[in-house]
């Protein structure tokens, strides 16, 4: 008994540099988890499919522009992931200079570029609606989509994922954050419990167009613009709207009565969609590019209810006329 308690007490010290050392380590760890590019890495896909991990490849027709391409890409990761595949991206793509991702391309598993072209090809039904029959390709097996895949339906399961990946380059970033502070300066504008930045996405341009009507596409006149901000005014007493817009002379307009606006010119779309995310809350319009700035600020988002008009040929687009595919959950229509 004497001699078991003098071990023991003996060996307090040894406990106690045992401890710290646990400790040490989880903490370590734990901080290493917090930086981005150590444990939270997703997975090399090219050494995946070297290694016999992957079975084929999956390509999707990248068309449009960044809020699309951004919408392709990530179709294609998620369901490379869910079926065994490596995802294809054109080698050129200008989502590796916007984004850090994997540059998964033909030429990286010495494949011929018209590999994609050879395999079957599945089409989505609606450009706007998730598309069940697409996720229901069989796993291990090259193949290639052509859609817009415009549904958050597809890849809601590996949001985190998608987090992670569509995160930008860091002289975007920084120049995001650079320009935020610039024209809070600029605005006199203090952060508080009681003041909000709020970013605006006014898409005009190509959806202003005769074209776009005629086809079904629509975009909101300045009473929406007003009823947004409106919202928001209502619920907080300082607020600083920074506008983003392809028709700023449009939004000036438009906006002419507000106070508190901050016009963005001058931005590349990848640093504009970088800027507006960081706000506290968004009032989107139509269009992709606007979607992905409110899903990336995950605050509060205002959305045009009246997105195509009925019977319209852009309508046919939408799953039983419903924009609930598209439109992320918890968003507040307007209009
Ligand atoms: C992924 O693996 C490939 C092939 O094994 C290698 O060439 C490439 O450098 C790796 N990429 C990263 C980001 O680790
Ligand atoms: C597909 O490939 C994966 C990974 O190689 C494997 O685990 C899975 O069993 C395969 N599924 C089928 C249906 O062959
Ligand atoms: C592609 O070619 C390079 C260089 O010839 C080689 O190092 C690499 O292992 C090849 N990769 C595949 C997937 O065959
Ligand atoms: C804006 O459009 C709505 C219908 O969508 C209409 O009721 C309203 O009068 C329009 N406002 C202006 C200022 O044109
Ligand atoms: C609002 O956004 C600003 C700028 O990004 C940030 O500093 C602030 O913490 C945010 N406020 C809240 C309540 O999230
Ligand atoms: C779409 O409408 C049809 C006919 O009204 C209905 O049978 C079907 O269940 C609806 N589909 C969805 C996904 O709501």
């Amino acid at each position: 008994m004497r001699i078991r308690k003098c071990i023991r007490i003996k060996n307090v010290p040894l406990l106690a540099v045992g401890l710290f050392v646990i400790l040490t380590i989880l903490k370590t760890f734990q901080h290493s988890r917090n930086q981005p590019g150590i444990y939270e890495r997703e997975p090399n896909l090219t050494y995946m499919y070297e290694s016999k991990k992957l079975d084929g490849i999956a390509c999707v027709k990248f068309q449009g522009r960044l809020g699309n391409l951004m919408m392709e890409y990530v179709f294609l990761y998620v369901i490379a992931k869910m079926k065994h595949l490596y995802p294809i991206v054109p080698e050129n793509s200008e989502l590796f200079q916007i984004f850090d991702l994997e540059k998964t391309t033909l030429s990286a598993i010495n494949k011929s570029t018209d590999s994609c072209s050879k395999l079957p090809e599945y089409k989505e039904s609606w450009g706007l609606s998730y598309d069940e029959k697409l996720l229901a390709v069989p796993p291990n097996k090259s193949v290639r989509f052509n859609g817009y895949f415009q549904s958050w339906k597809y890849w809601i399961k590996y949001e985190d994922i998608i987090r992670k990946l569509l995160r930008f380059k860091n002289p975007i970033q920084q120049k995001a954050h650079d320009q935020m502070r610039t024209i809070m300066n600029k605005m006199k504008f203090e952060v508080n419990k009681d003041s909000v930045i709020v970013s605006m996405h006014i898409r005009r341009g190509d959806y202003a167009t005769d074209g776009h009507y005629k086809y079904g596409k629509l975009t909101p006149n300045e009473t929406y613009y007003a009823n947004a901000m409106q919202y928001f005014k209502t619920r907080h007493k300082n607020i600083l709207f920074v506008v983003g817009s392809n028709d700023i002379d449009w939004s000036k307009k438009a906006l002419a009565k507000e106070k508190n606006v901050y016009y963005s010119t001058g931005n590349s779309p990848a640093e504009d969609i970088a800027l507006l995310s960081l706000a506290n809350h968004t009032i989107m319009s139509v269009g992709t590019f606007g979607w992905w700035i409110g899903w990336m600020a995950q605050g509060t988002s205002l959305f045009y209810k009246n997105i195509f008009r009925p019977q319209s040929d852009f309508a046919k687009e939408f799953l039983n006329n419903s924009i609930d595919d598209f439109i992320y959950p918890g968003w507040i229509p307007m209009e």
